[in-house]
């Protein structure tokens, strides 16, 4: 697998988060992003995540030191060998500390997280689906996504993407649950990050259609009975009116 290690280191930061009592913790990140190599201080640690046309391959589990694969299938056909991404990420971390110190470690501003929430297929009641909790530009990447059924934390049948780096050097994260559509269910994708003053909840209830009132029925019925009898009158004055014209020509034959 070819790599471009020619890409230019692409992004800089410093963020800070005041902790919530407003007291003197500062919590800062700063981020190097090469390529598809990121590298950053909070944690401290970094992703290596590679893409094809937008959508992920791969990432490299840098603390595990192994590659996983997005769709386990990829791993039959192709190899990454993960000593490759910790060596980028450790040559991205060299130029991350050179720039920190030539920016005089600048701060940068957290951007706002866009989040939106839909199913994947039509939801149909009783049938397995799966929600969709798209995060859009997301800086610095450091995020946390949950998903809330009836305003408690699900876990189970969750998964996500990871970064997925964007041209503008924000991120992109996916976020999926599992779930069988049922009336009595209501979803939120709850999201954190230091771009919002509170965690964003993204609300999502499966959309069924209502049946008609009653009131909507009889006015239905009452308008097709209308237009029905409209029908019938107007066809019967064309009618009487046709034989009428008609008439007097057959007369004009043996004249
Ligand atoms: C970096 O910070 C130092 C001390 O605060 C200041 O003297 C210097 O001018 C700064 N350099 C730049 C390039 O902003
Ligand atoms: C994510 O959750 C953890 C654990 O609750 C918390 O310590 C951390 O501050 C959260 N991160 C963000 C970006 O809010």
């Amino acid at each position: 697998m070819i790599l471009n290690r020619a890409l230019i280191l692409g992004a800089l930061a410093l963020t800070t988060m005041m902790s919530p009592s407003g007291s003197e913790d500062i919590v800062a990140d700063h981020i190097g992003i090469y390529g598809v190599n990121v590298y950053q201080t909070y944690g401290p640690s970094g992703y290596f995540t590679h893409e094809f046309d937008g959508d992920e391959e791969f990432y490299v589990d840098l603390e595990k030191r192994e590659t996983v694969w997005r769709l386990p299938e990829f791993s039959k056909f192709t190899s990454f060998d993960p000593q490759g991404a910790l060596r980028n990420i450790a040559t991205a971390k060299h130029n991350l500390e050179i720039l920190i110190q030539r920016s005089n470690s600048t701060a940068a501003t957290n951007k706002v997280p866009e989040v939106t929430v839909f199913s994947k297929s039509p939801v149909m009641l009783g049938q397995p689906n799966t929600l969709i909790c798209h995060v859009d530009n997301i800086f610095p990447p450091v995020i946390n996504i949950t998903w809330l059924r009836n305003g408690h934390s699900v876990t189970e049948g969750v998964s996500e993407t990871s970064f997925l780096i964007k041209s503008d050097y924000s991120f992109l994260k996916i976020n999926y649950l599992t779930f069988l559509a049922s009336d009595d269910d209501v979803y939120d994708c709850k999201v954190e990050h230091w771009g919002l003053d509170e965690p964003v909840l993204k609300h999502w209830e499966p959309e069924i259609p209502v049946p008609m009132s009653e009131l909507t029925e009889t006015v239905v019925c009452a308008l097709g009975l209308t237009v029905g009898l409209v029908g019938i009158v107007v066809g019967t004055v064309l009618i009487i009116r046709g034989l009428r014209s008609g008439g007097p020509s057959r007369h004009q034959g043996p004249l």
